[in-house]
């Protein structure tokens, strides 16, 4: 098989995955590589039992791979071959030195950079697909072109906007694809090859041009203002708990105004997942280090909010079992960050089962997906733990049930035959707001929900 240009992935992970697979399942004429440096991923990759859980993603997979979609360990070779390489490798937030906490950790972006540049002998285009400080382009260049010699890298910014358990539909019909470039004759030939790519399938209108700086702080961006409507939405559900307002009739009534619109107002628990508080953490350093004190306060609230969200929670069902939980069983219904995936980075369900367990509750993980990575969480935890995957096991002989990933399953247990294992008074939280709560205190539950006034039969 002759293919038009190689393209080459670093970083076989949620994003790297999926983004490509649908490159090579909507471009035939490419051939994707996918490389890492984890030899278990790459094995899962090339197995029927996929590393990540995502609707949709096995059949993309099984379009591709073996025709012009590769999953390999072989980085080097990788590199040598490749015309176009997509570097989606992770930048978590930095836990060491200057910057500890908040600024984004790019070791293995920059060892990424020397490694592309010791394998190349022909001219490339260097895509970046994690999210990254405004600039990181700038120092990749800086990088690449450090090596006297002929070869040329063309640093594009490509910023990957879908979200986890959507991420197949996010890819295959996105709202807009962002591709940013250097405005020089080289850079717009590179950001050309790039909008080829993606116009096999996203209509041109869709496919937004930029400078390379804009995208670049545009995917940060986003992600704050995303993450700022649900702390936002989170600050008044408190508000209503206190003064019999539904947050949720609230939701709905600002959400129908067009300016506002209605997404991303669900009040929860807290948001979590690899991104929102990452990257918020990181443009609250960035605007620091630009002397902007004000601006980075203004976005840090964004996240001291969710945190102090996550902490109500825990308060909350302490106060409301008689201000004790110490050697009570809680059944902790959903771990991943949110429905329709297993991954749990970041997700509440962290921060609340160590909460209980500091008040030593014994505490009962459950979720259909993210156990896995559950165990991985909790690992250093010896005592008052145990990971049950059916639900009715985990609520049997329990004292309270804390909803906290918003799983359709949970919508449709049978809460009846539940009510009658549990200890009374039973007790539910229901931090995403998805049960029927009037059904559930007419059974006998006593109920609280995020953001409505709580049902209870004391
Ligand atoms: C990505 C981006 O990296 C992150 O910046 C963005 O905000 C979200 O998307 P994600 O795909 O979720 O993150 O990360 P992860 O699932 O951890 O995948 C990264 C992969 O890169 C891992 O499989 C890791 O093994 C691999 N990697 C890391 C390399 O292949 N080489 C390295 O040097 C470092
Ligand atoms: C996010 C962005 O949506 C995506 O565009 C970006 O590329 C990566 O970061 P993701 O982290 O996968 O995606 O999930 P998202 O759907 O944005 O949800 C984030 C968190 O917010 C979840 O914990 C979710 O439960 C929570 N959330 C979301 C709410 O609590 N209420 C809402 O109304 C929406």
């Amino acid at each position: 098989m002759i293919y038009k240009k190689n393209i080459l992935c670093i970083g076989a992970g949620y994003v790297g995955g999926p983004t490509m697979a649908m490159i090579a399942a909507k471009c035939p004429q490419y051939k994707v590589t996918v490389v890492d440096i984890n030899d278990k991923r790459i094995n899962d990759w090339n197995s029927d039992n996929l590393p990540i859980y995502e609707p949709g993603l096995d059949v993309l997979i099984k379009t591709a791979r073996g025709r012009n979609l590769f999953f390999s360990t072989e980085i080097e070779k990788g590199i040598k071959e490749a015309d176009i390489i997509f570097v989606s490798v992770n930048t978590p937030t930095k836990n060491f030195g200057q910057g500890a906490g908040m600024a984004a950790d790019l070791q293995y972006w920059e060892k990424t950079a020397r490694q592309i540049l010791s394998n190349s002998d022909k001219d490339k285009i260097i895509v970046e697909k994690s999210t990254l400080p405004v600039r990181t382009a700038k120092a990749m260049e800086r990088i690449l072109n450090s090596a006297s010699g002929t070869i040329k890298f063309e640093v594009l910014s490509n910023p990957e906007f879908l979200a986890e358990g959507t991420a197949v539909k996010d890819l295959e019909n996105p709202d807009r694809v962002l591709i940013g470039s250097r405005e020089t004759e080289a850079g717009l030939k590179a950001r050309n090859e790039l909008v080829d790519i993606y116009a096999n399938w996203v209509p041109r209108e869709k496919i937004i041009e930029s400078n390379v700086w804009s995208a670049e702080l545009s995917k940060l961006t986003a992600n704050a203002f995303l993450a700022q409507r649900v702390s936002s939405i989170n600050s008044l559900s408190s508000l209503c708990e206190a003064t019999e307002a539904d947050i949720e009739e609230v939701a709905y009534a600002i959400g129908t105004d067009s300016r506002i619109g209605n997404k991303f107002l669900k009040s929860s628990v807290g948001f979590g997942g690899s991104c929102f508080k990452k990257d918020i953490l990181n443009l609250v350093y960035i605007c620091q280090s630009y002397g902007l004190n004000e601006v980075a306060d203004y976005w840090e609230s964004v996240v001291r909010l969710n945190e102090w969200q996550e902490k109500r929670f825990v308060l909350n069902m302490l106060s409301n079992m008689f201000n004790t939980v110490a050697g009570k069983k809680i059944a902790v219904l959903g771990f991943a960050f949110k429905a329709d995936t297993g991954d749990t980075r970041e997700s509440p369900a962290i921060y609340i089962t160590m909460g209980l367990l500091e008040e030593r509750a014994l505490v009962n993980v459950s979720d259909p997906k993210a156990l896995v990575n559950a165990r991985v969480d909790l690992k250093d935890i010896k005592d008052g733990i145990d990971f049950i995957e059916d639900p009715y096991k985990a609520a049997e002989g329990a004292h309270a049930i804390a909803v906290l990933t918003e799983w359709d399953i949970y919508t449709k247990l049978d809460y009846k035959q539940i009510f009658d294992s549990m200890v009374k008074p039973a007790f539910i939280f229901d931090g995403r707001n998805i049960l029927n709560h009037k059904a559930l205190f007419d059974m006998g539950f006593n109920v609280f929900a995020i953001g409505k006034a709580p049902l209870k039969h004391f």
